[in-house]
């Protein structure tokens, strides 16, 4: 089997990484990938959202199988583009069409899903232009804190938990009058705060079966004790200690089975991974959010505890025969810690040479954000890489993944040493 993986961060070196050990993989390609990609696959300099590179460069390779890592190529149609070019149209691509892809594409659009299924969710009201004063006089009707999500995809900055009626105010304005966040905020998501504890829960379907993924929790603050600047995601573990049988039980009852069932209700094919964002209030699942990918860096936690061969896995999702193959799960705690530039979620420097990496016998190193440049290593984005251990316990995880973190050097390295620790 010849498999194309798109994208070029830690997430896909973890995808990279899995299906590289799988027997049925003859060639491995991941366009654009990284300079840790490369050593389980050829790198093919193209980008994401180049649908006619990926397309010619498919049919040129024999390419079998193209699996989708980021969002953006599935909410702007590569599945449909696939499908509606005679020369590809045979290769399955995995992650949804266009359709499927509004559950993230479009907070309006999943939560119109939610409640037609009757997926608990936070209540909700959605506003636009044309309705700008009917949302500012629904605002006064509301508790607080409350949340105003843009309906688009908005490099995960689009979501607002406002403190005061007035900041809500002037915010709603702002995102549906001034555009603060462009085209995506033109509809305004109007949501009721959940407290509680977050986690994600990850599931691979073919449209009809699924299998449930290890759940997982990601740590989004560039600063130690979740303080700061909101980032793609600074570290994860996997499982979640505290989403125990009960709570997944309920999960897959309330949650999995209503969005699967939805989908097809709905007529919406859907083969691929969907990302429930989930609120543990109280020990009940609210869903946040859903995303029509894998999370980065959950990924790099949850595909180092699959014992499965993912390839086996994915052709089932291809085939539609997903329920007749093996699925096993390691019990072991997987932690991954990120390493980012100096700066970042603001401004950094890239270009830094990167050294230790390869004695790190305890852990994975996958990259996020690195090159190549004359035969060094070097750092190219704002997450580098994404330092993964799997040990018997939470604890040994934390401190190995930790430990193996400050071995790696560049110039400016940064990395929270408290990813798990507050679940201890
Ligand atoms: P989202 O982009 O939808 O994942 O939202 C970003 C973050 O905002 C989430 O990870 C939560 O921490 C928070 N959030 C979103 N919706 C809610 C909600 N209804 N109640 C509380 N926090 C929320
Ligand atoms: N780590 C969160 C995400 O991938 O969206």
């Amino acid at each position: 089997m010849n498999i194309l993986i798109i994208g070029s961060g830690g997430r896909e070196s973890a995808f990279a990484y899995k299906l590289a050990q799988s027997s049925k993989l003859n060639q491995l390609f991941i366009a654009p990938g990284n300079a840790g990609t490369e050593q389980y696959g050829k790198n093919v300099d193209l980008k994401v959202t180049d649908f006619q590179g990926i397309a010619d460069f498919a049919k040129a390779n024999n390419v079998n199988m193209v699996v989708v890592g980021p969002e953006e190529p599935l909410v702007k149609g590569i599945h449909d583009y696939f499908l509606a070019d005679d020369k590809v149209k045979h290769i399955p691509v995995i992650g949804p069409q266009q359709e499927g892809a509004q559950l993230e594409g479009s907070k309006d659009f999943s939560k119109e899903f939610m409640v037609r299924h009757n997926i608990p969710t936070a209540a909700y009201k959605s506003f636009d232009k044309s309705n700008l004063e009917e949302g500012i006089a629904y605002l006064e009707t509301q508790k607080l804190p409350i949340v105003l999500k843009a309906d688009g995809l908005a490099a995960g900055k689009g979501v607002l938990i406002c403190e005061t009626l007035d900041d809500a105010k002037t915010e709603l304005k702002a995102m549906i009058a001034d555009a603060k966040f462009g085209d995506a905020s033109s509809v305004v998501v109007i949501e009721e705060f959940l407290k509680g504890i977050e986690l994600s829960v990850f599931v691979l379907t073919d449209g009809t079966s699924y299998k449930v993924l290890p759940s997982a929790k990601d740590y989004k603050r560039i600063g130690e004790g979740d303080t700061g600047l909101n980032t793609g995601g600074m570290g994860a573990i996997s499982p979640v200690p505290f989403a125990d049988d009960t709570f997944l039980a309920k999960v897959e009852e309330r949650i999995i089975k209503p969005t699967v069932e939805g989908l097809k209700k709905d007529g919406i094919p859907y083969k691929g991974f969907i990302f429930i964002g989930l609120m543990n209030v109280d020990g009940d699942p609210f869903v946040i959010e859903y995303n029509v990918r894998m999370g980065d860096p959950e990924t790099e936690s949850v595909l180092t505890r699959i014992d499965s061969d993912l390839i086996d896995l994915l052709e089932g999702v291809a085939e539609g025969n997903l329920d007749t193959r093996s699925y096993s799960v390691n019990p072991k705690t997987a932690v991954t810690v990120v390493l980012v530039s100096g700066g970042y979620p603001g401004d950094y420097e890239t270009g830094k040479e990167i050294q230790n990496t390869e004695n790190l016998e305890d852990s994975i190193v996958f990259h996020a954000g690195t090159k190549l440049v004359d035969g060094k290593v070097v750092t190219a984005g704002g997450r580098v890489l994404a330092i993964t251990s799997l040990q018997d316990n939470l604890f040994d995880a934390l401190q190995q993944a930790t430990a193996d973190a400050g071995r790696v050097f560049y110039e400016r390295k940064y990395f929270r040493k408290d990813i798990g620790f507050d679940l201890i």
